[in-house]
């Protein structure tokens, strides 16, 4: 599979991996075996590559699709330079993946976007610390990691607040609401007194993403912006395109651009953002990977978020980003729809303008995510709303 053998490659070399490139038919690995691992595969196998997943789940999305599937403890060493040394370059799909995973890999291979932003992300305060260091906007923050800490945030803080544990928090897990500084220290035991970060409440208006990639050589691609829409905290539906006034476009434009080159991101990077009511935005957070939000462009987009991982990590150049047509919607299928039985597919795949993706998950657990509805429209609402009525078709038993 690599075309390289471990003696030849010495520690030396992780800082000169810049610059070589992977062409078609050399073999892409990916840590974290999900569905945005299953994706990355697909789309690197529509370029005519050879695929490799590392996962610590034996059964994951992503081995359905792969030429290769390591089962492993993300810090297993051996394992991890075993896995890597039959890849030409590796990326990871999902933020937890452990930092020395990233090490291990890239004294042998290419690792797209470097393993340092992993480390960046894994951690909130880390995170808005580098977002406020590259001049971005974000929330009024405090650490809350321990007793002085969370009286003085619980001073400061001048309204409601959210407050997040630093590390392994997603779908909204690890996250309290309070209403004032007085429901902090309360809050704070309920999450065990964990390292955690409080942000001030903020009146957005929407949420909205953008979705961008950096190729190797430094060019930048970023898609239109998205609108999401969350339930109980999950993404459950995006809509495209979001037309934004031309200062607030230009501003979502300049933080993409300056967070891909300030984090000197190597792939695709999400940045979730919040609108307030007179067009200013916010970053809430981000992910250097392909975002759920992103996953309608596998159908309306003329490159799709997963090939533009795939260009990005194999140093071929990013392809368009325009939407190829009409606007576009998702809407997220979760395990709860498979509580009274199997879904009815054949109910929704008759609607027109609909695609259906499944992720191939065995068990439908309440809130996983196992599939998505993509649809077009007329407008971005039209096509929300078709997405919405192929999914509820998926339950209809009348
Ligand atoms: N500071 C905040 N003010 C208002 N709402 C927030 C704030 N932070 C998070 N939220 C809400 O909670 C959701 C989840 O928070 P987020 O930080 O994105 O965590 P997760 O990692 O779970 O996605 C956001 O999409 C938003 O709806
Ligand atoms: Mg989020």
């Amino acid at each position: 599979m690599g075309d390289h053998d471990m003696e030849s490659i010495s520690m030396q070399d992780a800082t000169t991996h810049d610059g070589r490139k992977v062409p078609p038919g050399g073999t892409l690995g990916v840590f974290g075996g999900g569905q945005l691992g299953r994706m990355f595969g697909i789309a690197a196998r529509r370029l005519g590559y050879r695929f490799a997943v590392f996962s610590d789940d034996k059964d994951g999305p992503a081995s359905h699709v792969a030429d290769h599937a390591v089962c492993a403890a993300y810090d297993d060493e051996e394992a991890i330079a075993s896995f890597v040394r039959g890849v030409d370059a590796v990326t990871f799909e999902f933020e937890n993946v452990p930092a020395i995973a990233g090490e291990i890999a890239s004294k042998y291979v290419p690792v797209r976007p470097a393993g340092s932003l992993l480390h960046t992300v894994q951690n909130r305060q880390r995170e808005k610390d580098g977002l406020t260091g590259l001049g971005l906007p974000v929330a009024e923050y405090w650490p809350v990691r321990n007793e002085g800490e969370c009286r003085a945030a619980a001073a400061a803080l001048p309204g409601g607040g959210v407050l997040k544990t630093a590390s392994f928090g997603y779908d909204g897990k690890g996250q309290k609401r309070i209403a004032s500084g007085m429901e902090l220290e309360g809050a704070w035991e309920s999450l065990g007194k964990a390292p955690c970060v409080l942000e001030a409440l903020v009146p957005f208006v929407e949420e909205i993403s953008v979705v961008a990639a950096r190729g190797q050589d430094g060019a930048i691609a970023v898609y239109e912006p998205f609108s999401n829409h969350h339930e109980n905290h999950i993404l459950d539906v995006t809509m495209c395109p979001r037309v934004l006034g031309p200062e607030t476009q230009g501003e979502v434009d300049r933080i993409a651009r300056r967070a891909l080159e300030g984090f000197d991101v190597v792939g695709v990077l999400c940045i979730e953002l919040f609108l307030l009511a007179d067009g200013s935005i916010l970053v809430n957070e981000i992910a250097p990977r392909p975002h759920n939000s992103g996953h309608l462009t596998v159908d309306s987009h003329v490159t799709c978020q997963f090939q533009n991982q795939v260009r990005a990590v194999a140093g071929l150049p990013l392809g368009s980003t325009e939407r190829i047509g009409r606007p576009a919607a998702m809407a997220n299928l979760l395990g709860d729809l498979w509580a009274d039985g199997e879904p009815n597919w054949a109910a929704a795949l008759a609607m027109p303008g609909v695609w259906l993706h499944l992720y191939g998950k065995a068990e439908a657990r309440k809130g996983r995510k196992m599939g998505h509805i993509t649809a077009v429209g007329d407008t971005p609402e039209e096509a929300a709303s078709r997405a919405r009525a192929a999914r509820a078709a998926l339950v209809d038993r009348s």
